[in-house]
């Protein structure tokens, strides 16, 4: 553990409690004035860290600590964080997480980071990643399923994050089709799936996930004020950025394992259905700059989705090809 790290960890296990600079010299295995120098980096970094002569350093109760060490502490899962990468600053997760996995990372490596340099969302849209505020993280999977079934994990996905963030709120969050995650029909998490495959065999997956965490609404750009929102504003307080993204690991987890052990969707299908706002409404497809409408009907097995069209066919569409609005 680096020397920050290990800092940050008996700050953090000691929250509200004084810790002597002389204590943390010896944890640590630096000189005092070396730990001076780096409680005044992390305070750079927007810790909000007291010192106070002759009794030394307190880190406030509320203080969201956002670390590896943090987010593994908080973490009950047996494949998905068990290597946990975590960057202050990285162009993006799903492009370090890609680099990786060329270097043979395991299933379930995890790479989370405090900011992205160029956080990409889909159809080649840029992300917003600032730091402190969101949650960017990526996944690497390697499950032994056939390319078509690929959108069933970025179901799983938001699925997982609905569970993971409803108990963090006062409010019933929706998953517009195929991955969309909303509040009041503002969108609070996108989901990038990424997939390297032959025709018949998948090598992996990668599915990154952006949450809008703490923003409030001044740290939206003009562009994104009404149609983004974060999970802070309709909360209390501020959410632990830590014990959110161990509970979407934890959940996103036992709905992949599920998926692959059982070789069946139905649980998290179940799930996605539950928190669907595109099921059973009219929609809007867009394919090949033609609109048609439609009405949803249901999701298939393969995450692709049944709709009707007004001339009364049913189709199944998958994400790739179309993009759809609610009417
Ligand atoms: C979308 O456009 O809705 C998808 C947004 C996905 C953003 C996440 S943040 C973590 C991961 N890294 C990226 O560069 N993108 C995804």
């Amino acid at each position: 553990m680096k020397t920050k790290e290990a800092l940050l960890k008996i700050l953090a296990d000691n929250k509200g409690r004084f810790i002597s600079g002389e204590t943390l010299s010896e944890k640590l295995k630096i000189s005092r004035s070396a730990v001076w120098k780096h409680i005044e980096g992390l305070r750079k970094e927007g810790y909000m860290i007291n010192a106070v002569t002759r009794r030394g350093y307190k880190m406030g109760v509320h203080q969201d600590v956002y670390n590896r060490h943090a987010i593994a502490s908080q973490l009950n899962t047996t494949v998905f964080g068990r290597n946990l990468i975590f960057y202050d600053e990285i162009d993006s997760t799903n492009n370090e997480l890609k680099r990786l996995a060329a270097n043979g990372a395991a299933e379930g490596t995890v790479v989370v980071a405090e900011a992205q340099s160029c956080g990409r969302g889909r159809r080649g849209r840029a992300w917003n990643s600032k730091p402190g505020l969101g949650i960017y993280m990526s996944v690497l999977l390697k499950p032994d399923i056939a390319p078509e079934y690929v959108q069933v994990i970025t179901l799983a996905a938001s699925s997982a994050v609905c569970s993971a963030i409803t108990p963090f709120i006062d409010i019933k969050p929706g998953i517009k089709w195929p991955n969309d995650i909303l509040i009041e029909n503002k969108k609070v998490c996108g989901i990038l799936t990424e997939m390297s495959a032959e025709p018949e065999k998948v090598h992996s997956i990668i599915v990154g996930i952006g949450i809008n965490v703490n923003h409030r609404e001044d740290d939206f750009c003009e562009e994104l004020k009404n149609t983004a929102t974060s999970l802070r504003c309709f909360s209390k307080s501020d959410i632990s950025r830590c014990m959110l993204a161990a509970r979407v690991l934890e959940e996103l987890e036992s709905l992949y394992l599920d998926f692959v052990l059982n070789k069946s969707a139905d649980k998290l299908l179940n799930i996605w259905r539950c928190f669907s706002v595109t099921i059973g409404y009219d929609i809007i497809i867009y394919r090949n700059d033609k609109a048609i409408k439609a009405r949803a009907l249901d999701v298939a097995d393969n995450g692709n989705l049944l709709v009707q069209t007004q001339d009364g066919r049913r189709q199944l569409i998958s994400s790739g090809e179309i993009s759809i609005r609610l009417t």
